[in-house]
């Protein structure tokens, strides 16, 4: 990889990048969304179809339910980082092979040094996979914090999931709002502010 110095240099690596198949096949190579620096990180799995179109991650019927949560929870712009574990899509929006994610990593691991997120929220079964290196259900381990390398990261359920299982969305609302109780902990994020009335009406 050649020197990445500036943020720039990063995209530009990011833009060049035939590490992996998947250069072959993409349209658009996804990097981020949010703020370059921010306390919470959020890992996807890779780009699907409308993310390959647009150079942006979760923005198709995931990522709207991703930010529907964000908004509710006043995890604003400035707070996140969204990324992915592969910066281009896999094929027909198959998991990304073992070989793809680790000729990613390297440009994930130089994302992680802009970024310098404290939290790092992992989104299903192939971030926390890939991420982590251990084989447990996601639905085993969400919810389950771990510390290392001086992050607190939280597996979660993936969004799409969520999508065709309804029922399970509390899980990945409670998740979110243990991550955002992390930075307030932390002092990375001012106390949610309460929109409902009052019970006196004001
Ligand atoms: N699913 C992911 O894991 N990442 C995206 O960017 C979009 C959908």
């Amino acid at each position: 990889m050649t020197d990445i110095r500036t943020w720039d240099d990063f995209l530009s690596a990011c833009e060049n990048c035939r590490a992996c198949p998947l250069a072959e096949t993409r349209d658009r190579v996804v990097v981020w969304r949010g703020s370059i620096q921010a306390p919470l990180m959020f890992i996807g799995e890779g780009p699907g179809a409308e993310e390959d179109r647009r150079g942006l991650p979760f923005v198709g019927a995931a990522g709207r339910l991703l930010d529907s949560a964000l908004e509710a929870l006043g995890l604003t712009e400035d707070l996140i980082h969204i990324a992915n574990i592969v910066k281009c899509r896999p094929p027909g929006n198959r998991v990304p092979a073992e070989e793809e994610a680790k000729a990613c990593r390297p440009l994930l691991a130089a994302q992680f040094r802009f970024v310098r997120p404290r939290v790092i929220v992992l989104l299903g079964a192939t971030a926390y996979k890939y991420f982590t290196g251990q084989k447990d259900g996601i639905t085993k381990v969400r919810g389950q914090w771990i510390e290392k390398g001086g992050y607190a990261i939280l597996p979660t359920l993936h969004p799409a999931y969520i999508l065709r299982n309804g029922r399970e969305k509390p899980h990945l609302w409670e998740d979110l709002a243990a991550a955002r109780a992390k930075l307030e902990e932390l002092g990375l994020a001012p106390p949610l502010e309460e929109n409902a009335p009052s019970p006196s009406g004001g």
